[in-house]
């Protein structure tokens, strides 16, 4: 299957949809101090620390043999995308906590960033495993340095990466639970490892939950709940057209995507509440239109950039504008506020 898939070049591609690797200022991170939430940060830490996810990551028995040759060609090609796209999601917060680990020199940080990046380092591998399986594995050495790294300000990496975290929990756990109940759909075995692996993820979103902790003013600021809700809407929204792209991967699981994204999107934002001062109102009458205006326009976005000219050109801005639009008219469906607890800490229990 080698050269049908380069996955190395789709990895490092930067499109509004890919992945990205991301870059911070490292020091004003190292800065951070977290006495005010230091019963938390311990018991995390060592929680972290004492690492049960040790063994998890490695074929057993469980592991059944992956018959990629007969797999149908249209799953094989979105399943390949999809383990593609997670792998470099997942490599992308080793790269960036490895990063915080090197650089800084409080403890407290250097220490959680260590663990963080073990574990997204396994994860990655794990999945690049499954790929080498099916002869296509990413090349994640040369992705380091061939990757464009996208700057954000340590808040924002705070909003981002937290979401992130979160939501990656809740796609794991809500693919686990679903082929719990229709083992029939289960393709490949990769995804019998998702219980304990997004309990991993679960704990990277409560370090970045307690660090937002240690400054109110980034939950609390009527110009930061702006930018959280920014956030929120452009993760959602892209999740949804990422997703949405992947018919035959999600017709093979058995899962409808839009159960699904909504399912995800009811998980996190639950989840959320321990530290967000708002919620996005995933029941609105306005958000799935919008979601489904603004998936139809990046598609169009696609379809122009790839017919070229000046037609194509034409149609590529008008898309762009229609995406603004819709995304516009997402930010501006009302939130739901809500009013974080005093103890921050949660377990994941879905
Ligand atoms: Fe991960
Ligand atoms: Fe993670």
């Amino acid at each position: 299957m080698q050269g049908a898939f380069d996955t190395t070049a789709m990895a490092t591609e930067t499109t509004l949809l890919n992945p990205r690797f991301y870059t911070t200022d490292f020091d004003e991170m190292d800065r951070v101090d977290v006495t005010p939430v230091r019963a938390d940060w311990d018991a995390l830490l060592a929680q972290m620390k004492s690492d049960p996810n040790k063994g998890h990551f490695k074929k057993n028995a469980d592991w059944d043999t992956v018959d990629w040759k007969g797999m149908d060609p249209a799953l094989r090609v979105e399943f390949i995308d999809f383990l593609v796209s997670s792998c470099t999601a997942e490599f992308s917060g080793c790269v960036l906590y490895k990063e915080m680990k090197r650089r800084g020199t409080n403890p407290d940080i250097c220490e959680l960033f260590s663990y963080m990046s073990r574990d997204e380092a396994r994860h990655a591998g794990f999945i690049n495993d499954a790929l080498r399986e099916a002869g296509v594995a990413v090349n994640l050495g040369f992705l380091t340095k061939a990757k464009k790294y996208t700057y954000f300000r340590p808040k924002f990496i705070y909003y981002a990466t937290y979401l992130s975290e979160k939501i990656g929990y809740a796609r794991y756990i809500t693919i686990f639970r679903h082929l719990e109940r229709h083992p029939e759909h289960r393709f490949h075995p990769i995804f019998k490892w998702f219980k304990e692996w997004c309990n991993d993820e679960f704990s990277h979103g409560e370090a970045f939950a307690l660090l937002m902790r240690t400054d109110p003013k980034l939950t609390t600021s009527f110009a930061n709940k702006l930018w959280i809700r920014f956030f929120l809407t452009a993760v959602y929204s892209t999740m949804w057209v990422r997703d949405h792209a992947r018919v035959d991967f999600h017709h093979h699981l058995g899962v409808d995507i839009d159960w699904y994204d909504q399912e995800v999107y009811r998980i996190t934002s639950e989840i959320a509440r321990q530290v967000f001062p708002v919620e996005l109102d995933i029941k609105h009458p306005r958000w799935l239109p919008g979601l489904r205006a603004m998936d139809a326009a990046m598609r169009d976005m696609d379809k122009a950039k790839k017919k070229g000219g000046l037609t194509g050109w034409l149609s590529h801005k008008t898309a762009t504008a229609r995406a603004l639009l819709a995304f516009a008219g997402l930010y501006l469906i009302p939130v739901i506020k809500t009013t974080p607890p005093a103890s921050v800490r949660m377990e994941p229990t879905y």
